[in-house]
């Protein structure tokens, strides 16, 4: 449903999001490379007065997140994905890769690229910090047989509670339409998210093995 947002909201949006005070302001500090931003994040978690900081930032910026990732990124809808509990370095790196169009979904892209380093600092710290609201499977015998492939295919990297790490993505929670839409795109090589390492893993999917694997993961917690 959501795939193309009416010009009209992506500008309300915009310019919603560029009145919050602190978000259109220079950085004060030089600007950091893209790449140095994984290691800020992890120097502001380790400090008190900083994280407070940055994750007040952070949630000012996430308010207009929430339009369509839901409030503290829980998403309501089923073919958009949850921010909440996701790892930050894969926030960022999604972040990256949409600012320069190596991943494709316009609206993402011209949001992104408004961002100063400060706010996406500060969104990946608000996210990060929020617990996922997964929502129990309505099938479980579907649920059971993801659960046989995903030990067999998918624990390697992303963990056996589908958590992940660092840049591999969180995946426990997540929106089943979002899971289905992704495996999908991976699989059949969609131009959306090119060169990624999940494209072999998912080239032997049948799509009962995504309903099935898609099912699983969204019940984890
Ligand atoms: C108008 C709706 C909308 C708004 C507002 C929006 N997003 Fe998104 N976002 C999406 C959709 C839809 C996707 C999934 C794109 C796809 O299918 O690949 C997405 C994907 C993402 C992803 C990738 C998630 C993943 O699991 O890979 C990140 C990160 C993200 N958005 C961050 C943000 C941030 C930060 C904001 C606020 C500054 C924001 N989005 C605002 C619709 C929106
Ligand atoms: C070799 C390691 C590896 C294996 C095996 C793997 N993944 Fe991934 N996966 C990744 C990485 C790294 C990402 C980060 C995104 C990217 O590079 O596209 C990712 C991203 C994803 C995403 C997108 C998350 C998002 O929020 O958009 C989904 C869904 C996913 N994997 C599901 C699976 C499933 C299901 C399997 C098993 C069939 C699997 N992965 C096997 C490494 C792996």
């Amino acid at each position: 449903m959501t795939k193309r947002i009416p010009v009209a909201l992506a500008t309300v949006l915009v310019s919603m999001f560029l009145t919050f005070p602190a978000l259109g302001q220079p950085a004060k500090d030089a600007a950091p490379a893209s790449t140095d931003l994984g290691a800020r994040v992890k120097a502001v978690q380790a400090n008190p007065a900083q994280f407070e900081a940055s994750y007040k930032l952070g949630s000012k910026a996430a308010a207009v997140c929430a339009f369509c990732h839901g409030d503290n990124g829980n998403s309501v809808k089923s073919d958009i994905p949850n921010l909440a509990g996701q790892n930050p370095a894969y926030l960022l790196e999604q972040m990256r890769q949409f600012s320069v169009g190596e991943r494709r979904y316009e609206f993402m892209e011209g949001l992104i690229k408004a961002l100063k380093p400060e706010d996406k600092i500060g969104i990946a710290v608000f996210f990060a910090s929020q617990e996922v609201q997964t929502k129990p499977t309505a099938n479980t015998a579907l649920a059971d047989k993801g659960k046989a492939y995903y030990v067999k295919n998918c624990l390697a990297c992303h963990g056996e509670q589908g958590r992940g790490s660092e840049g591999f993505a969180r995946i426990a929670g997540q929106q089943t339409g979002y899971l289905t839409l992704t495996l999908k795109r991976y699989r059949d090589g969609s131009s959306v998210r090119q060169g990624s390492v999940m494209a072999p893993s998912t080239k032997a999917m049948t799509d009962e093995d995504i309903s099935t694997v898609s099912a699983y993961v969204s019940s984890l917690k």
